[in-house]
């Protein structure tokens, strides 16, 4: 992918971002969720490729806008398929709570495994434990297997797992081990990018979110070098069979991180909206905003933290601050 392009696709999680930072703490996810998505999708349209959404808002006939499926972009040679989360945390963004982002990869067609908006258990470690985890053993094995990669002692891992009432087992397993916990209300991409990157302080994010986010997740980690590994949580046979109708023929399967993301040619791209582990969120000051977004390229090996500044009236430049 052109570099100018690369750029292009930071100036749509920029976007979004702006957009929906305007929302924080208005307690309203919906209009949060909303403002970013219609930036993102206003934004991409001036990209020049030719997109199709595979992780998107939903169905066709339940989001109006960046559907699965929808075509986007202003058009050109080169056809690529998208995954967008334009607010990944609406409940952290509607509470101004922190690690909200607004994300995208776009890969090669075919890069992105198609996951409808289902559950998928999910082990995610950066590149010290990659190839060392197996989200098929016991919690305790994965933790002393990270410990050993790390050459420290379990109780100086640090784990991310979403508190939800469905991970009351994991978290007692976890805590017995002697592993500290950190429980999050929202937003495993976030989590699954810190795990990747040292001095965050967080070794793997554990336990069951959204599918949908587990591609982006993935996507994250063929930039990052990490792993992931991811088992569709089923709520009900009407479950597998929407897996099964997107493509995938072993639904039950471990999808590991070239499962989810085949793509050889993944550009990664996130904007913090809320303060959060990795990114600063959107800072507002008179005339304009600045934003703060990580831009990954696996084939180049690419990894940037780009600094914005956002100016609604040119005039103000001198607002500007360090
Ligand atoms: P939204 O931004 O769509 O609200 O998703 C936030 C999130 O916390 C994800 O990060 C996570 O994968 C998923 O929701 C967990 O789902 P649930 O809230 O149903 O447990």
């Amino acid at each position: 992918m052109e570099r100018p392009l690369i750029l292009d696709l930071v100036r749509v999680t920029e976007a979004a971002a702006l957009a929906a930072a305007h929302y924080m703490g208005c307690g309203d996810n919906e209009a949060a969720d909303r403002a970013a998505v219609e930036a993102m999708r206003v934004a991409m349209s001036r990209l020049d490729l030719h997109g199709v959404i595979v992780i998107g808002e939903g169905e066709r006939d339940e989001a109006p806008m960046l559907f699965i499926g929808e075509v986007v972009g202003g058009g050109g040679p080169l056809e690529v398929d998208i995954a967008v989360d334009p607010l990944e945390g609406t409940n952290l963004v509607a509470k101004g709570l922190p690690n909200a982002i607004s994300v995208l990869a776009v890969t090669e067609r075919g890069g992105l495994l198609h996951a409808p908006d289902i559950y998928m258990d999910k082990l995610i470690v950066g590149p010290t434990c990659a190839g060392k985890v197996d989200i098929r053993r016991p919690a305790e094995e994965n933790l002393a297997a990270m410990a050993d990669a790390f050459a420290r002692s379990v109780t100086d891992l640090t784990i991310t797992i979403l508190d939800r009432p469905r991970h009351a087992d994991l978290i007692a397993r976890v805590r017995a081990a002697g592993a500290r916990i950190k429980l999050i209300s929202d937003g495993d991409v976030s989590a699954a990018i810190a795990a990747a990157v040292r001095g965050t302080g967080i070794h793997a994010v554990m336990g069951i979110g959204g599918a949908p986010e587990g591609v982006l997740a993935a996507s994250a980690m063929r930039c990052l070098g990490g792993e992931m590994q991811g088992r569709f949580w089923f709520r009900n046979d009407a479950e597998r069979e929407r897996v099964r109708a997107m493509g995938v023929a072993e639904p039950d399967r471990v999808f590991t991180t070239t499962d989810l993301v085949p793509g050889e040619s993944v550009v990664f791209v996130a904007t913090g909206i809320t303060d959060g582990d990795l990114f600063r969120g959107v800072r507002f000051f008179g005339g304009g905003a600045r934003t703060h977004s990580l831009v990954m390229t696996r084939q180049t090996g690419e990894i940037r933290f780009v600094d914005g500044i956002h100016l609604t009236d040119r005039s103000r430049v001198g607002a500007i601050q360090l």
